[in-house]
């Protein structure tokens, strides 16, 4: 018997061997599609090929896609368990033509793979086409199938679309009959709601495009959009058409019953259904990046989980039991999935966190829905205080307490449980402490609770599609931000980074779906609304951004990247100054943008040039390592037992994000351990080796008892690098030595140059003495009032030179006065000497002041044998020369 895995295979290969191309199964959460939660079909990642908007290298492909139906338009959650085909996650396969083929080869195809490859007997076959589509009919009849086979539908059953706009038309579907022993009729039939004839494939020709305002065009070109679900046909070939009776489903329901020890098929089995349903999209949406929380698209997965949790409680399981079935999920699926393989632990971990958490509120909640509704008469609905305070005391989702309430034929009172809501986020909202201006953050409270919290796609795209929710500017919410205006955007879902964790918020462009050359271009991202809201800071270039616009969001790839490799290059930084510094240096603040990164933390002295090249070189073995990046959700306290570090004095919820990377080979405890674990909401490389490189420009001091540090990685960390090897080339040229020598060659030029400057100067004293050319004046002494007098004025002197050509000087003409004006780049230095014999009666100091003054200096002082003093020019030194002889008697 084929295993579904087969089925599969048999249905790409089947398309693959008729040209198609096999393109993976894209991601749950769209990329492409705004309003979408989950993709709920084949088509969505090709449907701006049908509408002609982007081309691939192929015109026919073939899918099996991961599919989830469990929130917005699509939700089939509440039936789950139940019946005998709804699904919160299933596979379809589909094949696809992008204007290359159209209806005459689309049904051949689908008619030959089900009779010949599946090998499914004609007689149990029926189909329908749209009641205009002649054309479908006849290729029908031409194929085989008896015209009374080939039933004509008026209703939207014939007619596909995607959603409320996109691109649709008409189709054609084919039935199974299971045979009289199952009530129901063919399609069309007033019984068509019965079990017995079941729809395995649906053919949509897609041929038009339904806009917003109603109307619906043709599309330019012709295509086809297949889907049949595995798990249908898959219980088909099976024998049976139950689709949990099928070789997968079995395996995870039998993996339950191992873990809870609870008979597979006996009355439990509705338990078992509902928690291998769940198991898989849980995991699923786990491996594509969806974690728990209490908005949005996390929300919906928390519901599922809860749910599948509650059946496990009704299995009677006293531990957590979900995570314990990864493993046969992954051995079941991991082939065709091998995101779940790679995904395996965080889904366990994610799996048994919420259990355990849950588990620890679930006996009290469900004690107080028993003690609720025995108070309730006959029938009553749950009060929708009763099921808000299950909601927000017990973290008992609606659909949650309403599955309960099935089982005893009760319903809740869902209006009064809205009412209840909304109370208490108004109350919320009044005690909301938060910093910033009071009527601006208003604004982002009125937008966050109007059109929810954002969703972060950022950690696995940086591209995606989003609808605008909200426009501001200057603090107040506007309905449209024109050509050249500034002001910020809110968008349903954002790749964009909102500035938080010391990592910058990111830039790129918006651009408006319906005309992409309308585009503004994001400046910033920050978080408001206590970080539930991403605002991207735009300012719009050309156009105008209208709220409930679809729009195009894509981060700047090449900052990103950079701001990246920074951030996870702060990590590496933090534990190696951790391990060569000790385990006192904590993070004190830090910086993550696309040019550099700074990493403020506690030490007390500056770092040895030992210590930064340890911890330099430290960082870069990490990075070439090249050791995968991995992030975990786990609470806080979970996550201080492993050794994650966290800030100091922060505020962190019941959750905690822990991004480790690197494999201590030594050194850090016996080796093989992790080697860096922080608790961080930031964007992060994927591989270490996606740094490249990490250079630290230096440590300085930040604040008392905190150091800084500078670093570059990747491109920019090279190009700093490029640089300074031309400069030490430059210098050793300039030198005349190789680079290697610099250092010496650099040491005996300063000691020659020191040895120079001494003889210049000793040179220069000599010169004076000699009273040399351009030493002035000459070097005559002359008579004033009897007493001899050498005046001079020496160009190139140094002040400090003054006092030893004075006492030379004082020698040579044995009796009399000396004044020498040095003046030496643009100083000015006065020097006056008087000979011991005359210091009775004549006082260098009062030859210095008369100087200095003519020199446009002040004071002057010394002894009567030896004064100094400063002046700003020596233009006036004959006048200063002259004032001394005055002051001498002259
Ligand atoms: N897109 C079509 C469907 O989901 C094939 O049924």
């Amino acid at each position: 018997m084929a295993s579904l895995n087969d089925i599969r295979s048999t249905f790409l290969n089947f398309f693959a061997k008729n040209d198609h191309e096999i393109v993976a199964s894209s991601p749950l959460v769209p990329r492409n599609d705004p309003t979408l939660m989950f993709v709920n079909s084949g088509m969505v990642q090709f449907k701006n090929l049908f509408t002609g908007v982007e081309t691939r290298d192929y015109k026919r492909a073939t899918t099996a896609q991961k599919c989830v139906r469990a929130g917005g338009k699509h939700n089939d959650l509440d039936n789950v368990g139940y019946t005998a085909r709804h699904h919160t996650f299933f596979e379809m396969l589909g094949n696809f033509s992008f204007g290359d083929y159209f209806k005459d080869e689309a049904i051949p195809f689908a008619w030959e793979l089900i009779t010949r490859e599946y090998g499914i007997p004609k007689d149990k076959l029926y189909t329908t086409v749209y009641h205009t589509d002649d054309e479908a009919f006849e290729i029908w009849k031409k194929v085989g199938v008896p015209e009374d086979r080939i039933i004509r539908i008026a209703t939207s059953d014939n007619f596909w679309q995607m959603g409320p706009t996109g691109p649709c038309g008409p189709c054609t579907e084919i039935f199974y009959d299971h045979g009289d022993h199952i009530w129901g009729g063919p399609p069309g039939s007033p019984e068509e709601d019965g079990d017995r004839f079941i729809e395995i494939w649906n053919i949509v020709f897609m041929q038009n495009e339904q806009f917003e305002d109603g109307s619906m065009k043709a599309l330019d070109m012709q295509s086809i959009d297949t889907g049949m679900g595995l798990e249908r046909i898959g219980a088909l070939l099976q024998g049976s058409h139950d689709n949990y009776d099928t070789d997968l489903f079995k395996s995870l329901i039998e993996a339950s019953a191992d873990a809870t020890g609870v008979d597979p098929y006996g009355d439990k089995n509705v338990h078992h259904r509902v928690i291998a349903d769940h198991l898989r999209s849980t995991s699923f949406l786990i491996a594509d990046g969806v974690m728990p929380s209490n908005d949005g698209r996390g929300y919906t997965l928390r519901r599922i989980m809860r749910r599948a949790m509650r059946h496990a409680h009704l299995l009677g399981a006293k531990d957590p039991v979900m995570h314990r079935l990864v493993p046969a999920l992954v051995q079941q699926m991991g082939a065709a999935y091998p995101e779940l393989g790679q995904a395996k632990a965080l889904i366990e971990e994610t799996l048994e966190l919420e259990e355990t958490r849950f588990r620890k509120t679930l006996d009290r909640g469900l004690k107080l829905l028993d003690d609720e509704v025995s108070d309730l008469g006959e029938g009553t609905a749950l009060s929708g205080e009763a099921a808000f305070k299950l909601y927000d005391t017990y973290g008992f989702p609606l659909d949650l307490t309403q599955d309960a309430l099935r089982e005893m034929g009760r319903e809740v009172d869902v209006d009064g449980f809205k009412v209840a809501m909304e109370e208490q986020k108004q109350k919320a909202r009044a005690a909301w402490s938060g910093t910033g201006d009071a009527t601006e953050s208003a604004v982002w409270f009125d937008v966050v609770d109007a059109a929810g919290a954002t969703d972060f796609l950022g950690y696995d795209t940086e591209k995606a599609e989003g609808q605008i929710v909200a426009l501001i500017v200057d603090g107040t919410e506007v309905e449209q931000i024109a050509e050249g205006q500034c002001g910020w955007a809110v968008v349903n879902q954002t790749p964009f980074y909102g500035e938080s964790g010391g990592q910058v918020g990111d830039t790129g462009v918006i651009r408006r779906l319906d005309n992409r050359d309308d585009c503004a271009v994001v400046t910033d991202t920050k978080k408001f609304a206590d970080g539930r809201l991403y605002a991207h800071a735009v300012e719009v270039k050309r156009g105008t951004l209208l709220k409930g616009d679809p729009v195009e969001l894509e981060v700047d790839h090449a900052l990103r990247s950079a701001i990246r490799a920074n951030h996870s290059a702060t990590h590496l930084l933090h534990e190696a100054l951790r391990v060569h510094l000790g385990d006192h240096v904590a993070q004190r603040g830090s910086l993550n943008d696309a040019e550099r990164l700074r990493f403020d933390f506690s030490h007390a002295k500056g770092l040895s040039g030992d210590e930064l090249r340890a911890v330099g070189e430290e960082v870069n073995g990490f990075i070439r390592q090249n050791s995968t990046v991995s992030t975990r959700i786990m609470t806080p306290d979970d996550a201080r037992e492993i050794g994650a570090q966290a800030l100091f004095g922060e505020k962190y919820g019941d959750e905690v994000r822990v991004v480790s990377m690197g494999t201590a080979p030594t050194g850090k405890g016996s080796g093989g351990e992790t080697y860096s674990i922080e608790l961080c909401g930031g964007t992060h490389v994927k591989q270490t080796g996606d740094i490249g490189l990490c250079v630290i420009l230096g440590d300085s001091a930040s604040s008392a008892g905190v150091r800084r540090i500078e670093a570059l990685t990747g491109a920019a960390a090279f190009e700093y690098l490029e640089q300074q090897a031309a400069l030490v080339a430059n210098l050793a040229g300039a030198v005349k030595a190789q680079p290697g020598e610099l250092p010496e060659r650099v040491k005996a030029l300063m000691d020659e140059r020191k040895a120079l400057q001494n003889e210049v100067a000793q040179l220069r004293r000599e010169l004076a003495m000699a009273g040399g050319a351009g030493q002035g004046g000459g070097a005559e002494a002359e008579e004033v009032n009897g007493v001899k007098l050498m005046a001079q004025v020496l160009k190139g002197v140094s002040g400090k030179d003054l006092p030893a050509l004075i006492d030379e000087h004082k020698l040579r003409i044995e009796s009399g006065a000396v004044l020498l004006i040095a003046e030496d780049g643009g100083k000015v230095a006065v020097a006056a000497g008087v000979t011991n014999d005359l210091t009775e009666t004549l006082s260098a100091v009062d030859l210095v002041r008369a100087a200095v003054a003519e020199l446009g200096g002040k004071g002057g002082g010394g002894r009567p044998d030896m004064a100094r003093g400063g002046g700003q020019s020596a233009d006036n030194a004959d006048a200063a020369i002259k004032a001394a002889k005055a002051a001498m008697g002259g």
